[in-house]
């Protein structure tokens, strides 16, 4: 499977899409010498503001995209440093301070498993830090699941299905898994974009790449095509569109 993560595309809603981050970092509680592993880093411009934020000792940036690391790359020094790598491969040696992973998890299944990991690359006092949308359930998602099905000759069948547990879900499993402290919270973006446009090159730069990576450029053209006829089937031709983007954000300290 190529890369298909694109800086450019995925930076053009850089305002709408860093708000919960900057509200993400706000839920961690600051201490000296920090040891810091960001998961899905991306550009890299928001874990230089992670790193420097918290002060912290040591921040590594871990991205599975060489084309997201050669951008967060001119971020290093003082500390920083970004690794290629997959989440999946329990990337990063030894224990952290802090795990942090701002819109990237969703891309992962069996979040029980991937979060009883995460809980162990904690240092004793350690924080867990990690903001996911949840927009699965929605038509706009849910399009994108039958373009696919339309589209299945040419994807070989491939569906990209995301499915993040409940907020309830995740306070359980963080209870269960040892946290001592939680904040787990369902928050609603509103976006007002340009117009419902905006939102089919939303999803371009996010939901959709993992579609361009199964398929021949001209293709996927004409995949996001279709997307966005059935999408504009639903949304109404309002100019400025509003876009509501549902978000989970969870902490938690051992
Ligand atoms: C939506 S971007 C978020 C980037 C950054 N955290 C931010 O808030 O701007 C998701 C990032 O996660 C990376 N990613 C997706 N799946 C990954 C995986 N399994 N392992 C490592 N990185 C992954 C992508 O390459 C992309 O850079």
């Amino acid at each position: 499977m190529s890369d298909k993560w694109n800086p450019e595309q995925y930076e053009r809603f850089q305002a709408e899409r860093s708000r919960p981050f900057y509200d993400l970092v706000d839920l961690i509680q600051h201490q000296e010498n920090l040891r810091v592993i960001d998961l899905g880093s991306g550009t890299g411009k928001l874990t230089k503001y992670l790193h420097d934020t918290l002060a912290a000792r040591e921040t590594i940036g871990i991205d599975a995209s060489e084309n997201m690391l050669q951008k967060a790359r001119q971020y290093e020094g003082d500390g920083l440093r970004f690794e290629l790598g997959k989440i999946e491969d329990n990337p990063g040696d030894g224990k952290f301070d802090v795990v942090f992973s701002n819109a990237a998890l969703q891309w992962l299944i069996g979040h029980e498993i991937l979060l009883t990991k995460l809980r162990n690359k904690l240092q004793p006092n350690g924080q867990l830090a990690i903001q996911i949308p949840t927009m699965d359930d929605e038509p706009v998602h849910q399009l994108a699941v039958e373009t696919a099905k339309e589209f299945s000759e040419e994807l070989g069948g491939y569906v990209r299905r995301l499915k993040v547990l409940s907020p309830a879900d995740y306070a359980k499993l963080l209870y269960k898994l040892g946290f001592i402290k939680q904040n787990v919270k369902l928050q609603i973006y509103g976006h007002v974009l340009p117009s419902r446009e905006a939102v089919a090159e939303w999803y371009r730069g996010s939901l959709l790449t993992a579609y361009e990576s199964h398929l021949e450029s001209a293709t996927y053209e004409k995949f996001v095509q279709r997307y966005q006829q059935k999408l504009f089937e639903i949304l109404p031709d309002e100019r400025p569109f509003f876009f509501p983007y549902k978000r989970i954000l969870i902490w938690g300290r051992i």
